[in-house]
């Protein structure tokens, strides 16, 4: 195998658009008003940096205008508490394990990081809710996209605080579902924050703090506009759709398996080293945007969507019980390449009968599904099974019962990629694959 031949698709996106983001990236620099020609040592206080130039979005005029139009004040960024760990408190001060989570208000995490987060913004807070991430519910999710959106009109970027269990499921469902391009950050903690009471002393080695401080800094700084919704978690900021949490008590949990952090924040210094690959369509509003805008359907409009996990022998009454009780979509975690059981597939073929749509795809945590292009079998390509239900789900909603346009969804909004027929055939580089 050459080394060509290691440049998938999704990685030429991804070295493209590393390239892309330098130029980005001077502007950010320029929009943060600090200077970009320090010497060669540390780098300056505040600095926005990228590794290499990016024609792309040298030329891409949303992407420019969003970083030079800031403010001449500070940024202003609100702050959406919804609980988890960074909101928890401890038994005691040692005590990393031990904790009751969502308790401490938002309002007040915030405020323990005054005077210092007043020089980086001018923050306010939303308190959504106070609970672990894994006691959210979709019509919550609903809610939650349309309280970001609000805050969006007069904010410049929103950070949502949440548990870190189900971070990366709220991460992708703000991704698809926001409609301002304006940065929208996730972030949490691996510690909770306080012991004894909620205003307690602090937890030795919380990360809460610094977590939020970091998010506060990247929201404000425009330099993740039209990237969708990212996660930021122990100095380095990940794209929604491909993070996913894999360590129950690490502290590094959040990673991105095959592609690696989009950034990473040092102090007040914000390395970008890529890009998703939706920010391609930045000067493309209708593009950019997905077809899931909330503002047009209420939560019980979505449907019931479930997942079912491949493993030796399983037996096929899973899927049988959730389509009798009216699930609508069901995503397989199949073993390697989205393989099930022979009952799996017998009790599948019997639910697709009664319209129920299923998204194959794999357990293995990374890696592609492919296959099944007609009928209500669709492949998942690399989604993760818990970000591909709320894809599902959405589309669902979405597609009036149309089959192929929940396909196209899954491959396009979905699984993104970079348009190589058109580059090999002269195209300049820099677009996606057409939406159909
Ligand atoms: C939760 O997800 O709410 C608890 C775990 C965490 O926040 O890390």
């Amino acid at each position: 195998m050459t080394h060509l031949e290691h440049l998938t698709p999704r990685r030429i996106v991804a070295v493209f658009l590393v390239l892309a983001l330098c130029v980005a990236s001077a502007a950010a620099t320029w929009a943060l008003g600090r200077s970009t020609s320090d010497p060669v040592g540390a780098a300056p206080a505040g600095r926005v940096a990228t590794a290499d130039l990016t024609p792309d979005l040298a030329s891409n005029v949303a992407y420019q205008q969003a970083l030079v139009a800031a403010p001449s004040g500070k940024p202003k960024v609100t702050v959406i508490g919804t609980g988890g760990t960074i909101a928890g408190v401890a038994t005691n001060r040692g005590s990393f394990t031990n904790y009751r989570a969502g308790q401490i208000p938002i309002a007040d995490l915030v405020d323990d990081l005054r005077p210092e987060i007043d020089a980086v913004a001018e923050v306010d807070t939303i308190q959504f809710g106070n609970k672990g991430s894994g006691g959210y519910t979709i019509a919550e999710f609903h809610a939650l996209t349309l309280a970001v959106e609000k805050a969006l009109e007069t904010s410049d970027g929103v950070v949502v605080t949440s548990g870190t269990d189900t971070m990366e499921e709220f991460a992708y469902w703000l991704d698809l579902t926001v409609q301002s391009r304006k940065p929208v950050v996730m972030t949490g903690a691996m510690r909770p924050t306080a012991a004894g009471t909620v205003d307690g002393p602090g937890v030795i080695g919380a990360d809460g703090p610094a977590n939020l401080y970091n998010a506060i800094t990247l929201a404000g700084s425009r330099v993740t506009t039209c990237f969708g919704a990212v996660l930021m978690l122990g100095d380095e900021f990940h794209a929604a759709r491909d993070v996913t949490k894999t360590s129950s008590y690490r502290m590094d949990t959040f990673q991105t398996r095959e592609l690696g952090v989009l950034g990473w924040i040092d102090g007040t210094n914000i390395k970008v080293g890529r890009a998703p690959a939706r920010v391609a369509t930045c000067d493309n509003p209708q593009r950019w945007n997905t077809p899931f805008d909330l503002s047009k359907i209420a939560a019980t409009d979505l449907p019931r969507t479930e997942i079912i996990y491949g493993y030796q022998q399983a037996g096929g009454e899973g899927i049988t019980g959730f389509a009798d009780a009216g699930v609508k979509g069901i995503v397989t975690a199949g073993t390697g390449a989205g393989g099930i059981s022979s009952a799996q597939s017998a009790a599948r073929t019997a639910a697709v009968a009664k319209g129920v749509v299923f998204l194959s795809t794999t357990r293995t945590g990374s890696g592609s599904v492919y296959g099944g292009t007609t009928g209500s079998v669709i492949a998942g390509d690399d989604l993760l099974p818990q970000k591909a239900r709320l894809l599902l789900m959405l589309s669902l909603a979405y597609a009036g019962g149309d089959v192929a346009k929940v396909r196209t969804w899954v491959s396009t909004i979905g699984n993104p990629e970079w348009d190589t027929l058109a580059s090999s055939a002269g195209t300049p580089p820099g677009q996606l694959k057409p939406a159909a």
